[in-house]
């Protein structure tokens, strides 16, 4: 997969040598190249920003520096063989980003960021990529970050770990939280490892049954107690049939 990211902060996207994004590169998995926006300027002051039409606070970042660069980008990233990009707008404003989301994004060859800063971007520039590619406005959280940067960091682990051969173990996504499948939708219980007590406290003796079906219908248990206390949205959502009458009584 290929990953273009525009920004007036490339250090920022400094984390992305680092870790399982970083390993994915060191082996050709990911093919991520950061780009500096102020590059497509043309005045003394690398100006990337003017005031609002209409006012009102804060600055809008101007089209011409993103259309020079998006250009530029996708022009490049064609030439060295890429094909079908789509166009990520982090943003406040943009769909809830999840992980059937990731999922999707996470099958695509190849995706552009476009962080902005300040109070956005000019919206013409999300209406001309759009004739061209797919473009995805999407939020990771209702709170307003300084800028998309950090935003761009948790799409792209979310993504980058999905794709075949990321993770050490092709299984370890299968339980995540939000994974589709048996726990659909739950929250992810507790998990414990060695030693098996630690300041007097023990492990749940359940797990070192050795009794497969109790220790699945335990985590299952778990899943739904926490799902409940930090997300009853989810279990609210979860098809009746996925629930037997131990689940109702607990
Ligand atoms: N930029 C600022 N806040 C953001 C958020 N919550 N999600 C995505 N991009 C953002």
């Amino acid at each position: 997969m290929r990953l273009d990211v525009v920004t007036i902060f490339p250090e920022y996207l400094e984390p992305l040598n680092v870790s399982l994004v970083g390993k994915a590169r060191a082996r050709g998995q990911l093919d991520v190249h950061v780009h500096d926006l102020r590059a497509w300027t043309h005045d003394r002051h690398n100006t990337v920003d003017d005031t609002p039409y209409g006012g009102g606070p804060g600055m809008v970042m101007k089209t011409g520096p993103w259309g020079d660069a998006l250009d530029t980008v996708l022009a490049d990233g064609y030439e060295s063989g890429s094909h079908a990009p789509a166009l990520i707008v982090p943003t406040p404003s943009g769909r809830p980003f999840t992980q059937d989301l990731a999922v999707e994004l996470s099958e695509r060859p190849w995706l552009v960021f476009s962080p902005a800063r300040y109070e956005g971007i000019d919206r013409r520039v999300m209406d001309e990529y759009a004739t061209r590619m797919p473009v995805y406005e999407v939020s990771i959280g209702d709170y307003v970050l300084a800028g998309g940067e950090a935003a761009v960091l948790v799409v792209t682990e979310a993504v980058a770990r999905l794709l075949p051969g990321v993770l050490g173990n092709a299984e370890s996504h299968r339980d995540d939280s939000f994974a589709p499948g048996a726990m659909a939708s739950l929250l992810e219980g507790p998990v414990y490892t060695k030693p098996p007590q630690w300041r007097g406290r023990d492990i749940p003796d359940v797990l070192l049954s050795g009794h497969h079906g109790k220790i699945a219908r335990w985590r299952r248990d778990e899943a739904l107690r926490r799902t409940t206390a930090h997300r009853p949205d989810l279990v609210a959502r979860c098809a009746p049939g996925a629930f037997d009458k131990k689940d109702r009584e607990m």
